[in-house]
C-alpha cells in the first residue's frame, strides 16, 4: 500500500495547508506525552498534531473528539506508541524473530500487534527497529534483527507490510528506526558517536532503511547519534538528500525522544529554539517532546526562522499520513471491540512464532529429553516469569515460568525444581543443593540467562556475560557428570566463554514473549525440533567486538591463532618475515573466529547437502537482471522431522573496493521429514553481486569478474559454485 494518495487527496492536503497559520502548522510538527489525561487533552486543545496513546480506546476517542470539535481546524491526531513486538500478546523479541530466519514470523507479530493496538486507538507505532549491529555490548541489539543488512532488510520490510497492510482500521502506520547508524555506536555505548564512512553505511546500516522506504514505510525515526560529527537530528545529507530526494520517501521523519533539544548538549545548537529550527530545516518533520509550540500557542521559532516551504513540506507529510490512515474519515474506534487481553488466536500466533526462534548451539544427544527421565530443573530461569523481553508495556500479558510449562509436559513425579542460583547475588548454598540433587536425576536443565531489564535502551554492558554465579552453577553441575543441558534465556546474545567449554548441550532461547516458556518446553521434550540460526556472530570475548561475519579479509588474514609468548627478537632487526602466521590479523590470546558463527544452529536431526548447481556459470552483466538460478539438494538424514535453514552467501573474489569475505543473499527455511529431501533454488541477480561504491554520492555498481556462491547451513558452509560475470 502506497502513501501516494489519489489527486483529490493531495488537493485536500493543499487546501487544508493553505488555511493554516504559522503556529497551526508548527503545532502539527510535534508529538508529546503527558501522563495525566487532562494534560494530554489540553495539549490537543492547543492544536498539537500527535500524542502518545492515552491508554485505552475511550480516552483515545475523547482526544480525537477534542481535536475534531474543539480546535479551529479539526485535524485528527496521530496516536503513537512503541508496539515493538506486541501490545498485550507479546511475541519474541525482534532479535529472536531474526533467529527464525523466517520473515513470516515478523509478519505475524506485526499483524497481530497492530490489530490489538489499533483496537485501542493507536494508529502509529515506532517500529520496526532496523539498526544493523554486531555489538552485543549495546543492549538495543535485542530490538533489531542482528548484524546482517540483508536479513535486517528482509525482516524490516516484513514488519512494515505487516503493520501497515491496507492502512485499514486494524493497522498501524510503521516507523523504521533509528535512522541511521545507531547500532554502530563507538564502544557499544548507547547514544555514543558514530564515525562510519558513507561507503560503510550504504552497504550496511542504510540498506534496511532503503528497503523499508521501498516497502512504503510511513515514517522514519532519526537516531540519537552523530554520523561523522553531525547529529542525525540535524543531518540534512541523510534526512533530506538521501531519504527524501534520492529514495523518494513520501512519509515523514520523526525525531526520537527529545532528540531535537539534545542538539544543545551535542554542542551544535545554542538554544532549544535554534535546535528546532536546525532540525526542521535539515529535514526532520515531527519533533518528539513538544518543544515546537508550547501549551499557550507560543511557537519556539518565529515565522521566517525556517524556510516556509520546508515547513509546508513537513506539514504536508504529516497530513498525508493522516489521510492515508483514514483518520479524516473516522478516527474513533469502537470501544466495545477493544482488545485488552490475548485471545486464543493471538496466543497461538505468539506460540507458533516462539518455537521457531531458539537456536540449538550444541547438542550431545541430551536433548530432547527422554520420556520417563527424572529431570532436575535449576537456575534463575527455572521459576522466573521474565520472558517478555525489552520494550514491552506494563500492561503486557505475562508469561509463566519454565517450571510450570514443563509441569504441563512431564509427569509430576519426574520433575524436581531448585533455584541453584540467582541472577545477581552469589548463593553457594543454592548451588550446593542443586549439585547434591543432580546425582539423583537422569538429566539436569540449567536454566540461566539475562533478565529483560539488562537489554533494551540505555543498557550497554562492558562485559556481557552471565551475571552472578550462574556460570559457576553450570560448571558445578557439569562436574557431577550427570547429563545436562544449558537453557540460555536472554535478550542480547551473551559471551559464553566462561562456561561453554564444559557445556556439550546449549539451547539459546532468547526472550520469547507471553508464550515463551511453553514454546521452550515443547522444544525440550522434542514435540518440535529447534531450528533457529544466530543472527549475530557470537564472539569469544568482548575484546573481539565488533567481529561481524561480513568483514573485510584484510591484507594479512590469519591462518593460525596467536599465542602469549615472549618474543626473543625485535622485529625491526629480523623484519616481518613471517607474514603468513605471526604477522596476521588475529589476537595473541584468542582462537580465530567467533565462538559460534553467524547463521549457526542445529536441530534434532541431521541434514546433508549435495553439490550446488548453477544454471549458467558465465553471464554477461547486461543479462543479470533476469537472475541466475542456483540450486542445492538437501536431505534430512536423521531420524526425526526438522527444519533446516539453507543459506546462500556471495563472495566477490576481486573488486575495486575490498569486498566482505561473505554476504548473506538468500535464506530458505524448510521442513523435511526424516529421509526426505528437497531441491532449494535461489535466484542471484545484480542486486546480490553489486555494492555501493565510495563515491559521494555513492553509486550502486556491479563489476565483472568471478564470484563464489557458498550454500549450506551456516556461513561456515563449504560448498560453493563459481559464477563469472563478463562485461
Ligand atoms: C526512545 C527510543 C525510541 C522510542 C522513543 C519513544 O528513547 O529511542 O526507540 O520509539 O523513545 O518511546
Amino acid at each position: 500500500m502506497s502513501l501516494a494518495g489519489p489527486p483529490d487527496r493531495e488537493a485536500a492536503i493543499e487546501d487544508l495547508l493553505g488555511r493554516l497559520s504559522w503556529t497551526e502548522k508548527l503545532a502539527q510538527l510535534q508529538i508529546a506525552y503527558r501522563p495525566r489525561f487532562e494534560d494530554a487533552a489540553a495539549l490537543v486543545r492547543s492544536g498539537i498534531g500527535a500524542v502518545f496513546w492515552p491508554g485505552d480506546a475511550a480516552r483515545s476517542n475523547e482526544l480525537q473528539r477534542i481535536a475534531r470539535e474543539e480546535t479551529p481546524r479539526g485535524i485528527p491526531l496521530l496516536v503513537g506508541l512503541d508496539v515493538v513486538h506486541g501490545q498485550y500478546t507479546i511475541f519474541p523479541t525482534p532479535l529472536a524473530q531474526a533467529a527464525s530466519f523466517d520473515p513470516e514470523v515478523a509478519t505475524a507479530d506485526a499483524r497481530e500487534s497492530a490489530a490489538e493496538a489499533a483496537s485501542g486507538g493507536v494508529n502509529w507505532t515506532f517500529s520496526p527497529m532496523i539498526d544493523v549491529s554486531p555489538d552485543l555490548r549495546w543492549g538495543r541489539i535485542v530490538e533489531g534483527f542482528g548484524e546482517d543488512p540483508w536479513l535486517t532488510s528482509l525482516f524490516g520490510a516484513a514488519k512494515v507490510r505487516g503493520y501497515q497492510g491496507d492502512f485499514g482500521p486494524s493497522t498501524l502506520l510503521a516507523c523504521a528506526k533509528h535512522f541511521v547508524g545507531y547500532g554502530l555506536a563507538e564502544a557499544g555505548r548507547d547514544y555514543n558517536a558514530v564515525d562510519a564512512s558513507e561507503y560503510r553505511l550504504r552497504n550496511g546500516a542504510l540498506e534496511p532503511f532503503r528497503v523499508a522506504v521501498e516497502a512504503g514505510a510511513a515514517s522514519v525515526m532519526a537516531s540519537f547519534n552523530t554520523v561523522a560529527g553531525r547529529p542525525m537530528h540535524a543531518n540534512r545529507r541523510y534526512l533530506t538528500e538521501v531519504l527524501k530526494d534520492e529514495w523518494g520517501h513520501l512519509g515523514l521523519v520523526v525525531g526520537d525522544a527529545d532528540g531535537v533539544v539534545q542538539l544543545v548538549p551535542h554542542g551544535v545548537a545554542a538554544t532549544e529554539s535554534d535546535a528546532v529550527a536546525l532540525a526542521i530545516s535539515a529535514g526532520l518533520d515531527i519533533e518528539m517532546g513538544g518543544h515546537v509550540v508550547d501549551i499557550d500557542g507560543r511557537a519556539a521559532v518565529p515565522e521566517g526562522a525556517i524556510d516556509p516551504a520546508r515547513v509546508d513540506d513537513a506539514v504536508r507529510r504529516v497530513l498525508r499520513l493522516k489521510f492515508a490512515r483514514g483518520l479524516f474519515g473516522d478516527a474513533q474506534v469502537p470501544v466495545a471491540a477493544e482488545r485488552r487481553i490475548p485471545t486464543p488466536a493471538s496466543r497461538a500466533a505468539a506460540r507458533a512464532a516462539a518455537v521457531r526462534c531458539p537456536v540449538l548451539l550444541r547438542n550431545d544427544g541430551t536433548l530432547p529429553l527422554r520420556p520417563g527421565s527424572r529431570v532436575l530443573l535449576v537456575g534463575p530461569y527455572a521459576e522466573s516469569i521474565d520472558h517478555l523481553g525489552a520494550w514491552v508495556q506494563s500492561f503486557a500479558a505475562p508469561a509463566r515460568s519454565l517450571a510450570d510449562a514443563l509441569r504441563d509436559e512431564l509427569p509430576a513425579s519426574s520433575l524436581t525444581v531448585l533455584p541453584g542460583a540467582g541472577f545477581f547475588a552469589p548463593d553457594p548454598e543454592a548451588r550446593a543443593a542443586a549439585v547434591a540433587a543432580a546425582r539423583d536425576h537422569d538429566v539436569v536443565l540449567v536454566a540461566v540467562g539475562e533478565p529483560s531489564s539488562l537489554s533494551g535502551e540505555a543498557t550497554s554492558r562492558s562485559d556481557p556475560r552471565l551475571t552472578g554465579d550462574q556460570a559457576e552453577l553450570i560448571r558445578e553441575i557439569a562436574a557431577t557428570g550427570v547429563p545436562f543441558a544449558v537453557v540460555l534465556v536472554t535478550g542480547r546474545p551473551v559471551i559464553v566463554s566462561d562456561w561453554i567449554d564444559v557445556a556439550p548441550t546449549v539451547l539459546m532461547t532468547w526472550h520469547l514473549g507471553t508464550e515463551g516458556p511453553e514454546a521452550i518446553a515443547e522444544l525440550l521434550v522434542g514435540r518440535v525440533s529447534p531450528a533457529g540460526r544466530l543472527p549475530v556472530s557470537l564472539p569469544r570475548a568482548v575484546g573481539q567486538i565488533p567481529s561481524p561475519y561480513n568483514a573485510e579479509n584484510t591484507g594479512r588474514p590469519p591462518r593460525v591463532r596467536g599465542h602469549l609468548e615472549r618474543q626473543v627478537a625485535d622485529v625491526a632487526l629480523v623484519g616481518p618475515g613471517d607474514t603468513d602466521d605471526h604477522y596476521s590479523s588475529k589476537y595473541l590470546d584468542l582462537d580465530l573466529g567467533p565462538e559460534f558463527p553467524f547463521g549457526h544452529g542445529l536441530s534434532y536431526s541431521r541434514f546433508a547437502y549435495a553439490a550446488p548447481e548453477i544454471a549458467r556459470a558465465v553471464v554477461a552483466r547486461a543479462d543479470l537482471d533476469e537472475g541466475i538460478e542456483v540450486t542445492i539438494e538437501v536431505a534430512n538424514v536423521g531420524a526425526v522431522t526438522a527444519d533446516e535453514v539453507v543459506q546462500l552467501y556471495v563472495q566477490d573474489r576481486v573488486a575495486s573496493l575490498a569486498p566482505p569475505v561473505r554476504r548473506l543473499r538468500g535464506a530458505r527455511r524448510l521442513t523435511l521429514e526424516a529421509g526426505a529431501s528437497a531441491r532449494v533454488a535461489f535466484r542471484v541477480t545484480a542486486a546480490d553481486l553489486g555494492f555501493w561504491d565510495d563515491a559521494v554520492p555513492s553509486r550502486f555498481v556491479v563489476e565483472s569478474g568471478e564470484f563464489d556462491l557458498h550454500l549450506g547451513g551456516s556461513v561456515a558452509a563449504t560448498q560453493s559454485v563459481r559464477l563469472t560475470v563478463t562485461d
